[in-house]
């Protein structure tokens, strides 16, 4: 463990010295409870505040990607139909759900699965998941592994609702849980907060570590061990997203390409939504914000929109790419969040808005590490309803009316 010496060197190191600002306030147990902490931060992270050093931004030149629309899907759908089934069948085809966020937009306490989104009945936002994963488990008549990946702040509860809820009537024998890694949070000064005088503020990493924490947990074994070729990556707040979609993995396998994503076709050119495209002629996303006028509003030669299919983070991943690609560094985002931290008083102040950065690597970062990614297109009034918002665009308001004009009883 790191002696108060080594942690004041480190710290200094890149301007973090006030964590140890109230180390001789704190009782023994404290004391070595924050330097274990110190010792398991990552402080060059806080690099990627340099623009200069953050890879994140400096990008290639784009170019459209074209898609399967839901006209050529129709068209093959027994044939993706029966390999995706048959890939299912053999096992090959697991799930993972991400479900280590925090979901401060929602304003919701615990996790995000465990939002009540029934408004006569109760229908959690996990139910709903398992809901829709149980129509490939009947249509296959296969058990399809699900993992779900949990932080440190959320893992309990979100065990203990699952085993509560006695797994939604799941097969807890294809359920396992894993815990993300942590990053620090700074405030815009990019000073590190503290949540309490012994305790730094620190918070999921993003969604892009999914794989190395999968890792980590062990759970390469499990995913040898049944088999498993593909795994079906998806984001916990669309309700009506459509998992282990056999017609998906079909048309993935199909296609001999070595990924897929499912995507939307865009409402209009403003909306904020990342398009798959081709970064230096790889498969990629740009993100809105990264689109110039120009991007955002050429025509193809049918004159729609070129860069018109939005990503709704729910893609397919070959274990062996994910395995190939594991030691890759994946690039560091930087976001602006609502971070509780301690103020000068010793008080805990839970912030109205934005004060502060968090570090995160996204999974939409994989898909730029594949050789070739298929755009799936979906319709996205049928699988496309995120709850990310209380009310408003994306909301558990747009949601309830989506899962109602798709017959689910709330
Ligand atoms: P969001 O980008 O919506 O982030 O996550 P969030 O933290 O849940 O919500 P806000 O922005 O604070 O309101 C997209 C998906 O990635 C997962 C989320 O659980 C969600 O399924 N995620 C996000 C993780 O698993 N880990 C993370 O560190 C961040």
């Amino acid at each position: 463990m790191l002696t108060y010496e080594e942690a004041k060197n480190y710290l200094e190191k890149y301007g973090q010295e006030h964590l140890l600002a109230y180390y001789d306030e704190l009782s023994p147990q404290d004391q070595s409870s924050l330097l274990a902490q110190i010792e398991l931060i990552d402080l060059s992270v806080l690099d990627n505040l340099d623009a200069e050093k953050n890879s994140n931004t400096k990008r290639g030149s784009f170019e459209p990607l074209g898609a399967v629309t839901i006209g050529d899907i129709a068209a093959n759908s027994e044939q993706y139909l029966q390999t995706g089934i048959e890939a299912i069948k053999a096992g090959k085809a697991a799930a993972v759900l991400l479900a280590g966020g925090q979901g401060t937009r929602l304003g919701f306490d615990k996790p995000k699965g465990m939002f009540n989104i029934g408004v006569k009945r109760e229908l959690y936002i996990f139910e709903c998941l398992v809901n829709n994963l149980m129509d490939v488990v009947k249509q296959s008549g296969t058990w399809v592994p699900l993992y779900i990946m949990t932080s440190e702040k959320n893992n309990a509860d979100t065990v203990a609702f699952f085993k509560e809820k006695d797994y939604f009537g799941y097969n807890s024998d294809y359920v396992r849980f894993f815990i993300q890694d942590m990053a620090p949070s700074v405030d815009f000064d990019g000073k590190i907060y503290m949540e309490g005088k012994g305790r730094i503020s620190m918070s999921p990493n993003g969604n892009g570590g999914w794989f190395s924490s999968l890792v980590r947990a062990g759970l390469m074994d499990d995913i040898r061990s049944r088999g498993v070729e593909w795994l079906n990556v998806f984001a916990v707040d669309n309700v009506l997203q459509r998992i282990a979609d056999p017609l998906f993995i079909g048309a993935v396998i199909d296609s001999g390409l070595q990924s897929g994503g499912k995507v939307v076709s865009k409402a209009d050119p403003d909306e904020r939504v990342g398009v798959l495209c081709l970064e230096d002629g790889m498969p990629s996303i740009v993100e809105y914000y990264e689109m110039t006028d120009e991007m955002r509003t050429r025509l193809d030669e049918n004159g729609e929109l070129a860069y018109r299919y939005g990503v709704i983070l729910n893609y397919l991943f070959s274990v062996e790419k994910l395995v190939a690609i594991s030691d890759n560094k994946m690039p560091v985002h930087i976001v602006d969040k609502k971070i509780p931290y301690m103020d000068k008083s010793g008080e805990l102040v839970k912030p109205e808005r934005p004060n502060g950065h968090k570090f995160e690597t996204l999974v939409l970062d994989m898909v730029h590490m594949q050789d070739s990614c298929l755009a799936y297109e979906v319709v996205r009034n049928k699988e496309f309803a995120p709850v990310k918002n209380p009310t408003g665009v994306d909301s558990v308001e747009s949601a309830r009316e989506l899962l109602k004009e798709n017959g689910v009883e709330l």
